[in-house]
């Protein structure tokens, strides 16, 4: 057993244990999605196994319920992705990398299908394709406007075209969708909005022919080289501003902003050729990803300063920590942003990105710790880091998992609340906290 093994089936448990107190104001779900093959199963690839939603039931300080479900794809039904007339299927996917909510739908993601419909009882309702609007795969990286509601996204394809971007409205109706030009098919797994623009990751992942038919066909590209593009989300038909940078991978942004010069900052984090290489070699190479020891290849929080004024494009990195998983206030989307949380494996670690330094909760040694969710505190005005952290734990032999709740403005501080869960809950990628009561914006 490892802390990355699947878990063989799906269990429900009720009025789970909890230790200190958790916060009545916490009622909702956590729910939280990550790749888990059918029990027999090697999916060749950690990032391609099955998608698997676990879920904690929050209400009035008690933990109501976990329960763990597959969410029901095409995939998981033995339909194949590729289609006998050269198309893909895009409901035949894993599903396997976020949980969102939008618009009051709850929406199961991966970044080369549409997206699944998840019931509030972790069931799937399946795929959405928004009336038939939606005719490319949806990004599990989508970013909500906070002022707006908007939800803005894109899907990337291997061929043309490559790249699209999308937009809901508030009330979930897709409104708007366009090509971007880019020179060829890579691997873009986020992206950045700011107030009026979205900012794109045209990096050195590229599709690699030769590989096809295989779960992940991208490899490094020397050739590509790398750019970051700035558009104006606001004007239909507006071109993209392209700036070289220095060759780099980017998993996950963190957030960016415009600041009082009109210059986009864009912090991420971000991965040299060596470390790229040596994560996407762990994660596909053994094809038992829960045999390994550990995640190797490290990245580093990393800003881009990029001038349309001028064209120039300033970079460097903010720490030489290795963390991944950049979590903010969900308020702070595509603004300026004091606070950025991430993970270290076995701490969560709080930068400040105006006072400078970071904070940490480390855990007890010999456990694992992923992304950290921001929950903030309600009603009324607040501070941008007074509300709650969740985040699963899992002990490095596989034996025990707990749902973590830390004071996001004291790190330092034993935590909330703990709700111990009934078994191990394998490492996995992304969630969110869907609270049973929407919050105004
Ligand atoms: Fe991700």
């Amino acid at each position: 057993m490892s802390y990355m093994a699947p878990v063989p089936d799906e269990i429900d448990a009720y009025d789970l244990p909890v230790s200190g107190a958790l916060p009545p104001e916490l009622t909702g779900r956590y729910v939280r999605n990550g790749p888990n093959p059918l029990p027999g199963e090697r999916p060749g690839h950690w990032f391609n196994g099955h998608g698997m939603l676990h879920g904690i039931r929050l209400r009035d300080g008690r933990a109501e319920w976990y329960r763990n479900r597959w969410v029901r794809t095409g995939r998981l039904a033995g339909l194949p992705y590729a289609r006998p007339d050269g198309g893909r299927d895009l409901t035949a996917v894993s599903a396997n990398t976020h949980v969102i909510e939008h618009a009051g739908r709850v929406l199961a993601l991966v970044e080369n299908g549409l997206p699944y419909r998840i019931s509030p009882d972790l069931g799937t309702d399946g795929p959405l394709d928004f009336g038939g609007r939606l005719t490319t795969a949806m990004t599990a990286h989508p970013k909500q406007d906070p002022a707006t509601g908007e939800l803005h996204f894109f899907g990337y394809g291997v061929r043309p075209p490559y790249l699209t971007y999308h937009r809901l409205d508030a009330s979930g109706e897709l409104v708007h969708s366009r090509e971007v030009a880019v020179p060829g098919g890579t691997m873009m797994h986020d992206f950045a909005i700011t107030e009026h623009h979205v900012v794109w990751l045209d990096l050195p992942v590229t599709f690699q022919p030769h590989l096809a038919g295989r779960t992940m066909p991208y490899q490094w590209d020397d050739g590509y080289g790398a750019r970051l593009g700035v558009m104006r989300h606001d004007r239909p038909g507006a071109p993209v501003r392209w700036f070289d940078v220095e060759p780099c991978y980017v998993f996950h942004v963190g957030n960016a902003h415009e600041d009082a010069s009109g210059r986009i900052v864009l912090d991420a984090v971000r991965y040299g050729r060596a470390d790229f290489t040596a994560v996407w070699r762990m994660a596909g190479g053994s094809g038992d990803p829960a045999a390994s020891a550990s995640f190797e290849g490290s990245a580093r929080l990393h800003r881009w300063i990029l001038d349309p004024a001028t064209g120039t494009v300033r970079e460097q990195a903010l720490d030489d920590r290795a963390v991944e998983f950049p979590t903010l206030d969900d308020d702070r989307v595509g603004r300026a942003a004091r606070y950025l949380y991430t993970s270290d494996d076995s701490a969560i670690v709080k930068y400040d990105l105006v006072g400078g330094g970071a904070g940490s909760h480390r855990l007890e040694p010999g456990t694992y710790i992923g992304e950290a969710v921001f929950v903030p505190a309600v009603p009324g005005p607040r501070g941008e880091d007074d509300g709650w952290l969740l985040s699963i734990t899992t002990r490095h032999d596989g034996s025990a998992s707990r749902l973590l709740v830390l004071d996001a403005s004291n790190l330092a501080a034993p935590p909330v609340a703990a709700v111990d869960l009934p078994r191990a809950v394998p490492a996995g990628f992304h969630g969110s906290w869907i609270p049973d009561v929407a919050r105004r914006r």
